[in-house]
């Protein structure tokens, strides 16, 4: 339930930290991405080893240890998190963030992110009811934090009382809890199959025919899907990236494999994007033996593949079908004619000679273009986040489709 959050924990110093530990490990076992950062008093009850070989990521502590120079630490990680997590969180934090105070890793990025902070405290019990933290828990909760409230129990100081981070594995359950609300997985009970990467046309055994598709946007979409609450198929053809979590991977090689593939998930599907850069033309003829080089020039002869989306496009019933087009001129009048013959819903459409798109590169420039003839452009974003901008405006195009109809 927990693929493919974000998920940034703030631990600051007590001896809490340690329950801090078990809760990062419960949570990458969920399958949250989980970065975690630390102030100093943090450090002196735990190491970041234990939190960088829990998280799998590296563990941020200082302000100024700008490790990669192309962004700012503390932003980028304020930008990257869809929940961030304050455990334990002591008076001193909360008095911090309660009075806008930013000296830290921690605070900076607490003032600079517009996700959404839960604070877990842990604290004496007689600390926990001195008047300024409750002032300031109080001006907290005004300004919309949400607190997950410590338990009663044997304190680490000898008291028994309120004061205990709560356990690791309570709030894991309540962050699934937050993230499986229905308004956070509008494709619940959905199925969408997402097509990616290049394929690859034989010549002979050891050559091919292919083009330089990433598969990254095709990735960043099923993952997107996962995030969304769909069951998601993901047929990739051959690409260097790792299995997004919680999908279903049917790794294809060529253009006729894909189109197999996809025709046995295309009847139950309700969503089909179709982001592969499939091969136009493949060989004629497929030599079993290596082809050894003779005098003089040779060529190959090419025959058309089939062109799976327009296939899909003739056969479907309900299904939202999404295309792409990577085109270097006239996109949008491009995108629009291959919308209609291809019969699809939307089509995505981006110019493979802008600098901020195209292939192999992070980010992409898109246009949404829907079977209203509406057209949705998008300025430059990381492949993820424009997945989950796509895949978000076409669920409210649709939903506005049901309301009006
Ligand atoms: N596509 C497909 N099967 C093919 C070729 C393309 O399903 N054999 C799909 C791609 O996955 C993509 C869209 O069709 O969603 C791209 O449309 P296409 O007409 O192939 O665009 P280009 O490859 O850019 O072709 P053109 O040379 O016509 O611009």
């Amino acid at each position: 339930m927990l693929v493919t959050k974000k998920i940034l924990v703030c631990v600051t110093g007590g001896i809490a930290v340690y329950k801090a530990v078990a809760f990062v490990s419960k949570l990458t076992q969920a399958g949250a991405e989980v970065k975690v950062m630390m102030t100093a008093s943090a450090m002196e009850f735990v190491t970041p080893l234990s939190f960088q070989v829990l998280s799998r990521n590296d563990v941020y502590f200082d302000t100024f240890d700008e490790k990669d120079s192309s962004v700012i630490a503390h932003i980028d990680l304020a930008d990257w998190a869809d929940l961030v997590i304050v455990a334990p969180a002591t008076a001193n934090v909360i008095g911090k963030l309660a009075n806008g105070i930013a000296d830290n890793m921690v605070t900076t990025t607490l003032l600079a992110t517009t996700a959404e902070v839960w604070i877990a405290p842990a604290m004496n019990v007689h600390m926990y009811e001195n008047k300024s933290v409750i002032r300031n828990i109080g001006q907290l909760h005004e300004d919309g934090y949400r607190f997950i409230e410590p338990s009663e129990g044997f304190l680490a100081c000898g008291y028994v009382g309120k004061g205990r981070l709560e356990e690791p594995e309570k709030i894991v359950q309540l962050i699934k809890e937050r993230f499986s609300q229905p308004e956070n997985q509008p494709l619940a009970g959905k199925k969408v199959v997402v097509t990616a990467g290049p394929t690859r046309e034989r010549i002979d055994p050891v050559r091919y025919i292919s083009n330089f598709s990433s598969g990254k946007m095709g990735y960043a979409l099923a993952e997107a899907a996962v995030s969304l609450g769909a069951e998601t198929i993901l047929v990739s053809g051959p690409v260097e990236l790792p299995k997004p979590n919680g999908v279903q991977l049917i790794n294809v090689e060529s253009a006729a494999q894909m189109l197999d593939a996809v025709l046995t998930k295309f009847d139950d599907a309700d969503m089909v994007i179709k982001s592969a850069a499939v091969a136009d033309y493949r060989p004629k003829e497929q030599f079993t033996q290596k082809m050894k080089k003779q005098d003089g020039d040779s060529s190959i002869e090419l025959e058309r593949t089939t062109d799976i989306l327009k296939t899909l496009g003739e056969r479907k019933t309900g299904q939202v079908l999404v295309g792409f087009a990577a085109e270097t001129n006239d996109a949008i009048e491009y995108g629009m004619k291959k919308l209609s013959t291809k019969n699809l819903d939307y089509i995505i459409v981006n110019d493979v000679t802008d600098p901020d798109g195209g292939f192999g590169n992070d980010t992409n420039v898109v246009t949404l273009l829907s079977r209203k003839g509406k057209t949705y452009p998008f300025e430059a974003m990381h492949k993820k986040e424009l997945a989950q901008v796509l895949l978000r405006t076409i669920l409210e195009l649709e939903s506005d489709v049901v309301n009006d109809s």
